[in-house]
């Protein structure tokens, strides 16, 4: 770089999907840290959500020309984007190989000082899981091009999103069932995504963040039975573990793979570094809790 850089606290950070689900509120969290915001939105894609005080740029993961401009004289970049779910006709997996790519490409020639990517638990153990695999490989390319980045693993999202799917929880928990994804015995690691969102706002320029990948979860894993029991606690009535049959006939073959690897006992979190860097782990139960206010079933 020929110009003399700025500090990097007066500088932006980058983020890659503030309009998504989790990125919403990770834009919340930096907002709420004072930090100044540049999100990249692809053309084409609706920005009007966004507060008035975020600088939008257009760009798109697979348009290498435009992360290099996004990615100049930034603090730091902060990625939730994904392909995978889907949200436009054409999205793939290729966004999360070949997009993540670019930006790691852009961060590198633009030589951000920091690069939060947020992944997966236990990624790395996962490589018939293909989007799973996808966040080790982008961890991976992280580290082969000398990026400095921190690298987030959560577990399961405990959350209540809008449409189709969330609507299928909320009449589930209606019936009195619940999706226990594994069976007595075997435990897994949910999380609230406010949790995620605050711990990816705290990487941003927490100095013993660096160069590491660290677990996110909540106190304690849960078996589907267990995951059942306590929402039932909460919501004062007897709760049974619904079959993931059903579920399983419409999901791709990517998440069947991902709901086979759960059996493994291997999506679990080591809470340790979570709680030296960003505080006390939060109990499951005000993550359930959480999730049962967003869904109308608990008041707020
Ligand atoms: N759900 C879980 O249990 C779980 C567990 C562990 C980790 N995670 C991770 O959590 C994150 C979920 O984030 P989310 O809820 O915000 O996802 P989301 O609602 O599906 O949003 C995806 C975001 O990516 C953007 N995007 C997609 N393709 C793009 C491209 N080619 N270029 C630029 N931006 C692009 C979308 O923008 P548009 O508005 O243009 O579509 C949107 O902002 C993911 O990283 C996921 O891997 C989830």
């Amino acid at each position: 770089m020929t110009s003399s850089p700025s500090f990097p606290e007066n500088r932006p950070v980058l983020q890659v999907g503030a309009t998504g689900l989790l990125g919403s509120l990770v834009l919340q969290e930096l907002l709420a840290r004072g930090k100044k915001v540049r999100a990249l939105v692809r053309p084409g894609s609706d920005a009007s959500k966004l507060p008035k005080v975020v600088e939008v740029v257009r760009g798109d993961l697979l348009d290498p020309a435009s992360l290099q401009r996004a990615a100049t004289d930034v603090s730091a970049i902060v990625t939730t984007a994904i392909g995978y779910s889907q949200r436009k006709e054409g999205d793939s997996l290729r966004t999360d190989r070949e997009g993540n790519r670019n930006l790691v490409d852009a961060a590198k020639q633009a030589r951000v000082p920091r690069f939060v990517l947020l992944s997966i638990l236990a990624c790395d153990q996962a490589p018939g899981v293909p989007h799973f695999w996808t966040k080790k490989e982008t961890e991976d390319y992280l580290g082969q091009k000398g990026v400095p980045f921190v690298s987030l693993r959560p577990g399961a999202f405990l959350y209540a999103p809008e449409g189709g799917f969330g609507q299928m929880i909320r009449q589930g928990l209606e019936r009195g069932q619940v999706f226990g994804m594994t069976p007595e015995g075997i435990r897994i690691t949910y999380i609230a995504p406010r949790e995620v969102a605050r711990a990816i706002a705290l990487a941003v320029d927490e100095p013993r963040a660096l160069g590491q990948k660290i677990d996110l979860g909540s106190d304690r894993p849960l078996s589907g039975p267990e995951y059942a029991e306590l929402l039932g606690k909460l919501l004062s009535r007897p709760m049974q573990v619904a079959s993931m049959q059903g579920a399983g006939r419409s999901s791709s073959d990517d998440m069947l793979a991902m709901f086979r690897f759960f059996q493994t006992g291997k999506y679990v979190a080591d809470t340790h570094r979570q709680a030296e860097l960003f505080g006390p782990v939060p109990k499951i139960e005000d993550a359930a809790r959480q999730m049962l206010a967003e869904l109308g079933l608990l008041p707020r």
